[in-house]
């Protein structure tokens, strides 16, 4: 068995758009709606979890899982600038107390890849006041989050500042991602701070924010291409968060890169539902990147899994991944948690085809189907090891 340190979180994350269903104030459903939209699909009522969140929480608890990674909507809590939502607030809390009462610790992110409408209407993390008003959003969501000790702040702020690089129109395809927009990438990072300094008020809450690494790997030569590629891609946003209480990990696959950047991901590969290659190494060298970068900062896995249909395959996935990280902590990275991507099958950003979930969702019933993947992960979890 490969044992994982005492206190080692387990859990599963996902986010507000993604599951709630409903999120009309937010720029994504404006997209998702807008005449011509190149969004495939809407995300409409998607797992209904802004009313079923408690059946979610439990199905996670009684697997023996003992974290839950969720996210606020801005757009719900300030549908409108300066028009706050007590009922949005009061809702919030409800779910950090729904959590408790399970006996599962709520991680709460503050922004998932969506803004309020009227933000993004302004011109998104572009507008000149977008700082400010993260900062008083912070501010605003305080009472929500004031005990709870793991607060992400912006999850991705990396693939944030790509898909603006993008202007959001562009798929995401593991083969190369477009260059993020430095304007973006500034005002992130100094949001970033800003929000943690609100947090600060609050002693419990340690915050921080997640990143998705890409694990950039060079084909022999091709080092200095690989870093200059993957340094705003990435590294930059790690080392952002050098001063930060911890930092998340986010990982998926790889990107090798040649001498002229990204290559494509070879046909003769196995992939995922996503397009992505099948690669459970890219947790550990995500890590290994965040300690890099971010040295001695600790690490929380706050999303790592893939969209299969083969749910076996999931397993396989996860284990292998937990094996990689199990090493990188015995080379001496402290890593305090990890959260699976993720609970539910949700709208992954345009299309509820790409089932990332250890949980099935019916999409016209919202009924809940746990997977064997959530059982395995579940016994893992109460084992707080790995079979070898
Ligand atoms: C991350 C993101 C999640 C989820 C996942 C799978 O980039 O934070 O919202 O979509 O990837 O693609």
């Amino acid at each position: 068995m490969l044992q994982f340190p005492e206190g080692f979180r387990w859990g599963a994350a996902t986010a507000a758009h993604q599951v709630e269903g409903g999120n009309v104030a937010s720029d994504w459903w404006a997209r998702e709606h807008a005449p011509g939209t190149t969004v495939p699909e809407p995300s409409g009522d998607a797992c209904d979890s802004y009313h079923r969140y408690p059946e979610d929480m439990r199905l996670l608890a009684e697997a023996g899982l003992d974290t839950y990674r969720f996210s606020v909507e801005w757009a719900r809590v300030e549908p409108e600038p300066g028009l706050v939502s007590r009922a949005a607030l009061d809702h919030y809390r409800r779910m950090v107390e729904t959590a408790r009462s399970l006996g599962v610790t709520p991680m709460v992110t503050l922004h998932h890849f969506t803004l309020p409408r009227w933000l993004a209407d302004r011109g998104g993390w572009r507008a000149p006041e977008a700082v400010d008003a993260f900062a008083r959003y912070t501010e605003t969501v305080l009472p929500v989050v004031e005990d709870v000790d793991r607060v992400c702040t912006i999850n991705e702020p990396n693939m944030v500042a790509v898909m603006a690089g993008a202007d959001g129109g562009e798929s995401l395809v593991a083969a190369g991602l477009p260059a993020p927009d430095p304007v973006v990438t500034q005002a992130l990072v100094a949001a970033h701070r800003r929000s943690r300094e609100v947090l600060s008020a609050a002693p419990l809450v340690r915050s921080g924010w997640t990143v998705a690494t890409q694990d950039h790997q060079p084909e022999p030569g091709c080092e200095q291409v690989a870093h200059e590629y993957g340094y705003p891609r990435d590294a930059l946003f790690l080392e952002a968060a050098a001063d930060d209480d911890w930092v998340g990990v986010q990982a998926y696959t790889r990107t090798k890169v040649g001498p002229d950047g990204p290559l494509p991901v070879p046909d003769d590969v196995e992939t995922t539902l996503t397009g992505w290659e099948y690669y459970p190494p890219a947790l550990a060298d995500g890590v290994r990147l965040a300690a890099r970068w971010a040295p001695g900062v600790p690490v929380l896995v706050t999303e790592n899994g893939i969209a299969t249909a083969d749910d076996g395959r999931r397993v396989d996935y996860l284990r292998d991944a937990l094996r990689g990280l199990h090493e990188v902590m015995a080379e001496g990275v402290g890593v305090q948690g990890y959260l699976a991507w993720s609970l539910l099958d949700n709208y992954e950003w345009g299309s509820y085809a790409p089932t990332f979930g250890l949980v099935a969702v019916d999409r016209t019933t919202f009924a809940r189907t746990p997977r064997p993947s959530l059982r395995w992960l579940g016994e893992v979890a109460r084992a707080n090891a790995l079979p070898g």
